[in-house]
């Protein structure tokens, strides 16, 4: 018997992707990563980044301009409904009917891919059940709460069991507590054998979910690679300083080290990872500086993100979903 190709290739293979929309954006510039099967993978980015339109792409929605794309070795441009079959999408947006009951939403769902009825009855079942909804398969879909319509959302996209799950955004702004929650279920998944790949703009939650990312910007990938040998590379450490009166004229001048004052009784100091906090502390007290008390400035997979995209929202956006935990 012929080797199945599926069995050895990347979950998703995408090569010098280009994509120019009508009006002459370059949404992406060349773009190129490969997906192992049973990888959890997260792209990053800021917004405008080129993510939903990679995602678009991958999923049949948006058309590229050049490049070549295959899940699982199928190719995209030759055999797109075999591929499409292999995918599931949770979109951005929520895009179900309202006016439906989560069951007759995933039973519909089904039906479209020609799974037979039978089969689609309990499949949702299953569905509904994994994604603790089976309490409210009979309601208007109306009713339900942000967190809960994205859990419906996700057990949509399982119906058809994609061996590729694609998520954009699947937990933007909604609250910490749903959001572990939708960690839980999406973990479960991935443990159960389908790769993952979302898309987030919580740094944390890529930190926490993922074991590979790519951070794309302005159409390129600028990084990618484990998510342990990436943040492994940051050399460097942030922290706040709160100084107790006010700061002399002239900050010290500490080899190794950068220190600035945002005002006059905070420092913002960068230093080598390998660097003693006794020989800051030191200099600090030698200038006459005495430390009320200090913080870490951001967490490692901020910092990476910054540096590698100079955009500092997301990680605003990342420390306020910690203080909101
Ligand atoms: N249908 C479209 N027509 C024209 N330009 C578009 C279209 N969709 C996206 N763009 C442009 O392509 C670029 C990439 O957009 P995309 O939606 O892929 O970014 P993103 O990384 O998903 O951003 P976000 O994090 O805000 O969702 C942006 O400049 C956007 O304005
Ligand atoms: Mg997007």
């Amino acid at each position: 018997m012929a080797r199945n190709p599926a069995d050895s290739s990347p979950a998703l293979s995408v090569r010098d992707l280009r994509k120019t929309y009508a009006g002459g954006v370059e949404a992406l510039k060349g773009v190129s990563l490969d997906v192992a099967p049973g990888d959890f993978y997260a792209l990053l980015g800021p917004n405008g980044a080129g993510k939903s339109t990679l995602i678009g792409i991958v999923s049949s929605l948006v058309n590229k301009t050049t490049g070549e794309v295959s899940v699982f070795g199928v190719d995209l441009a030759r055999r797109r409904d075999a591929a499409m079959r292999l995918i599931g999408l949770v979109p951005q947006e929520i895009n179900f009917n309202l006016f439906e009951k989560p069951f007759d939403i995933l039973v519909n769902y089904a039906g479209f891919y020609g799974i037979p009825r039978a089969e689609a009855v309990v499949r949702a079942e299953q569905e509904l059940r994994s994604a603790q909804l089976w309490d409210k398969a009979q309601v208007m879909s109306r009713t339900l709460s942000g967190g809960m319509k994205r859990r419906l959302m996700i057990a949509r996209a399982m119906m058809t069991r994609p061996r590729l799950l694609i998520l954009d955004e699947p937990t933007a702004g909604v609250d910490i507590e749903i959001r572990r929650g939708m960690w839980r279920t999406l973990r479960e998944i991935n443990a159960a054998g389908t790769t993952i790949i979302l898309t987030t703009h919580y740094l944390e939650e890529a930190e926490s979910l993922c074991r590979n990312l790519a951070i794309i910007d302005h159409g390129r990938i600028v990084e990618e690679g484990p998510m342990k040998t990436l943040l492994a590379k940051l050399d460097v450490e942030g922290f706040l300083l709160d100084i107790e009166g006010a700061l002399p004229a002239a900050l010290p001048v500490i080899p190794g080290v950068e220190v600035q004052a945002p005002d006059d009784h905070t420092l913002d100091v960068e230093m080598p990872r390998s660097m003693d906090l006794n020989r800051l502390f030191g200099s600090l007290d030698a200038a006459g500086i005495r430390v009320r008390s200090m913080r870490t400035k951001s967490n490692r997979l901020e910092e990476l993100f910054v540096r590698m995209t100079g955009t500092p929202d997301a990680a605003a956006i990342a420390a306020a979903a910690r203080e909101s935990a």
